[in-house]
């Protein structure tokens, strides 16, 4: 989908469909929108008056034909009330908009943002919802009976808003929304084409393109290094594993300057291992590189945005088979970190591949650490597919992945991960077991798994498993893969 930026006058822009959004109650036509009405002789207020333009979150109102308008078409989105209005309900409306024009297969349309004050990070949300609107999860069909796609579009303001900065916030938002797709891309793959090694081969050309540095360690590399809870899980398929290493190293970071550490849990497929999965839902299992992917597409994404900051995403990728090599419940295995781990549940996997990303990272100086991973199915009970769930062993630097997911406009929330949880996974027969003896507490006795490999460093965890995949299709949002914690990263990466 082609992005551009148009600075006509709203009412000149000569366009199939021109977008923009009215909000609740107060029947606000100000703005960009108070021009419009203007040129349609008052139509909008009309409209608003007799209710029909109610402006309810994400209601949709065509009008054909809007007189005294170049466009052919106009739509206004409900953009909910006023003072609730922000970054995230902007995506929405600006998606929405498109999907809606889409179904009725418009390819080309406008999206005109209303006030200028929001300029730069206005015109970043709204190009990141239209490109995150655009993405579909039927990559396979044959015939695309509903062959439609958007196939440009422009971003326009108010007219005497400041066009270089809308359109250095459209760049961003192009950026981060073409990532955020990258990432959705990988997730929505099946298994059987998105094997470690191909996961691995794909990280490559993007790093590649992007002019990142990159280097993938196969299966002798990760045994000279003695990743033995790594090669734990992966002695069960026939596929070998992968770790993935991108770097990203800006000239200007000053020595003693964090570097940030991005682990990301990149199972391909979770079968559970012995351990095995009911077959019903496991076809859903092939998200569970979701982790990985995220740090791929954040990488992607500070290629071009550039950082100050050295950033490294560290990805151990593998699937979790039932195979005749597999581990079985019981066995003790010994992690990159020295540390011995009692496997009692093959199916707790995601924390032995993340055990040695995380020492891995550690190793490559690492300062700051952040893992996401679709670890539990625990944090999906607490949470749902609405918040991920925030674990840390340092508060401070929690705080600021919180303020860079508010800002990214991703709802994620703290969970609690007191020394306590530490007991949950003592074992008898080696330092640590892999899961609890107990039924309660799942996310938070996963994250103090991973805790024990951290150390000093501080460290937060993002249990992704409720977020990164949509079961439902949303106005805005086709179902399937939603490519979580790349704007979040993004965002911490671009103000540590
Ligand atoms: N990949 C799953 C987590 C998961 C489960 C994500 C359900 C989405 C839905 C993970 O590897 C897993 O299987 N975790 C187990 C841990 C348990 C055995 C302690 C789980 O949550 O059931
Ligand atoms: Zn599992
Ligand atoms: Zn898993």
């Amino acid at each position: 989908m082609q992005l551009s930026f148009d600075s006509q006058p709203a009412g000149q822009i000569d366009t199939p469909a021109l977008a923009s959004y009215v909000f609740e109650k107060d029947n606000r036509i100000e703005g960009a929108l108070a021009a419009i009405d203007q040129a349609t002789g008052g139509r909008l207020k009309r409209l608003a008056e007799s209710g029909e333009l109610s402006g309810k979150p994400l209601e949709a109102t065509l009008v054909h034909d809007p007189p005294g308008l170049a466009a052919e078409r106009l739509l206004l989105v409900g953009a909910g009330k006023p003072d609730k209005f922000d970054g995230a309900m902007l995506r929405k409306v600006a998606g929405t908009a498109l999907r809606w024009l889409r179904a009725k297969s418009v390819t080309r349309m406008t999206f005109l943002l209303r006030e200028g004050e929001r300029n730069a990070a206005g015109a970043e949300a709204a190009a990141e919802g239209l490109l995150l609107a655009s993405f579909d999860s039927d990559f396979y069909k044959t015939e695309k009976k509903n062959n439609k796609a958007m196939e440009s579009v422009a971003l326009a303001g108010p007219e005497g808003a400041p066009v270089e900065d809308l359109k250095a916030g459209m760049e961003r938002g192009r950026i981060i929304g073409e990532a955020q797709n990258f990432t959705r891309t990988l997730v929505n793959e099946p298994s059987n084409r998105l094997t470690p090694r191909i996961l691995a081969e794909r990280g490559e050309a993007m790093a590649c393109e992007c002019g990142l540095g990159v280097e993938v360690l196969d299966e002798k590399r990760i045994a000279d290094l003695k990743m033995g809870a790594l090669l734990s899980v992966a002695q069960g398929s026939i596929e070998p594993p992968r770790v993935i290493v991108v770097t990203y190293s800006p000239a200007r970071a000053k020595p003693g300057a964090p570097v940030l550490g991005l682990v990301g849990k990149a199972v391909t497929f979770d079968t559970g291992g012995i351990s095995i999965k009911p077959s019903e839902g496991m076809e859903k299992m092939k998200y569970d590189m979701a982790g990985g992917a995220a740090m791929l597409g954040t990488m992607k994404a500070l290629s071009a945005l550039k950082p100050a900051v050295k950033v490294v995403a560290v990805i151990p990728a593998t699937e979790n088979m039932p195979g005749g090599k597999a581990q079985k419940p019981g066995d003790v295995q010994f992690a990159m970190s020295g540390k011995s781990i009692e496997v009692l549940n093959t199916d707790a996997e995601g924390r032995l591949i993340l055990a040695d990303g995380i020492t891995y990272a550690k190793k490559l100086g690492c300062t700051h650490l952040v893992d996401a991973a679709t670890l539990t199915g625990a944090i999906v009970v607490a949470l749902a597919n609405i918040n991920a769930g925030v674990f840390t062993n340092n508060q401070e630097f929690e705080e600021r992945v919180l303020a860079s997911a508010r800002r990214a406009g991703e709802k994620m929330w703290p969970m609690p991960l007191d020394d306590e949880y530490r007991d949950m996974i003592k074992s008898t027969i080696a330092d640590i077991q892999n899961i609890s003896g107990g039924r309660g507490g799942g996310a938070s006795v996963g994250a103090a798994f991973l805790r024990e490999f951290t150390e000093d460093t501080p460290w937060v965890h993002l249990d992704i498993a409720g977020t990164a995949w949509l079961d439902e299709q949303k106005p805005w949002a086709a179902k399937g893969p939603t490519g979580v914690a790349v704007r979040t990263l993004v965002d911490l990466a671009m103000n540590l």
